[in-house]
């Protein structure tokens, strides 16, 4: 393989640019030219492709956000799309790309590896819920954001003897506020992979009001429903003056941190190296901290595990 493509699609996630400079370093190092998808499958469509030298990607490990601008491109389902797609690669002699993204963005490089064009996915997006990896490319970052607005929340919180609803993201996972309740203590944890009873979140908030808590944080995963909807529904239930603070698109910005740098950089060159080695029409991920590649296929058939231990864990945490 002497030319090969990268993109990023779907919602950015921080990360998504070390990501893209592995993935140009490493396929230089080995003599193979890097052409860079600018806009997504869109941009793939409509032939928005440069080549990317050394240089293209120098300054950009510390930055949040994509380079190669990312878009959500639900026609992309569509075969004659995606032919169409196939048709620029080949047009600019691009043997294999490299898929940056997350759900959506697999689907994408699903579909192209059907259609016998070699495509290897790279899972970055924010909610960690790509089945195949313990860890997505975002889901640190996107934590530690969290963390420091729960932090935040509770300092106001005790000193007005609030109870906080704070809303983060997820889609229909949840990760996000499963890790970030449980490392910001919160009482409560709703997410969409659990039922939760109301009686029991409002049992929860009383005895530990009763034993002088001087505030509550609830973290609920938008996949559950929306921060206000909880709160109106709390406060049928119980007499704690509430608050909601929704988190939204600021967890997906921001500098990525160590953990996704150096996850973004294994990820971006072992799939540079499947590409090289013929192997196209697999996802990379990480599992007890080796590197792992599957088959994209087979990939999205399997459903990505939130752990419940650490659920049943923050629970015990939060008495
Ligand atoms: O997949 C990442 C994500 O941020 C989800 O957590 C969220 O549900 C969705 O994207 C928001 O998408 P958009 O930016 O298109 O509104």
């Amino acid at each position: 393989m002497k030319k090969i493509g990268v993109l990023t699609s779907g919602g950015d996630s921080p990360g998504m640019n070390p990501a893209i400079r592995a993935v140009v370093r490493k396929a230089i190092f080995h003599n193979v030219e890097v052409y860079g998808i600018y806009g997504g499958y869109l941009g793939l469509v409509n032939g928005n492709i440069k080549k990317l030298e050394l240089g293209s990607v120098g300054d950009i490990i510390h930055r949040g956000g994509t380079m190669l601008q990312s878009a959500r491109l639900p026609e992309f389902a569509n075969r004659e799309v995606q032919k169409k797609g196939i048709e620029q690669l080949r047009a600019h002699g691009i043997e294999g790309l490299v898929v940056i993204g997350g759900d959506g963005s697999y689907r994408g490089a699903k579909a192209l590896t059907e259609q016998g064009y070699p495509c290897v996915g790279v899972p970055g997006t924010i909610d960690n819920d790509i089945p195949g990896t313990e860890l997505t490319i975002g889901f640190d970052t996107a934590l530690n954001t969290v963390i420091d607005a729960i932090d935040k929340i509770r300092d106001t919180a005790t000193s007005h003897e609030r109870t906080f609803v704070i809303e983060v993201m997820g889609r229909d996972a949840g990760d996000i506020a499963l890790w970030a309740g449980l490392a910001g203590g919160a009482e409560t944890i709703l997410i969409p992979e659990e039922n939760y009873d109301m009686k029991e979140v409002a049992d929860r908030l009383r005895s530990g009001h009763e034993r002088g808590k001087k505030h509550s944080i609830i973290v609920v995963a938008e996949g559950v429903c929306s921060g206000y909807e909880f709160a109106r529904q709390l406060k049928e239930s119980t007499e704690f003056d509430t608050r909601v603070s929704v988190l939204g698109h600021i967890q997906r910005g921001g500098s990525p941190t160590v953990a996704d740098r150096v996850l973004a950089s294994r990820l971006g060159a072992r799939a540079v190296e499947l590409l090289i080695e013929g192997r196209g029409g697999r996802a990379v991920g990480i599992e007890n901290n080796k590197l792992v590649d599957y088959d994209i296929i087979e990939a999205l058939d399997k459903k990505h595990t939130l752990d419940l231990d650490l659920f049943k864990l923050s629970k015990e945490l939060s008495i």
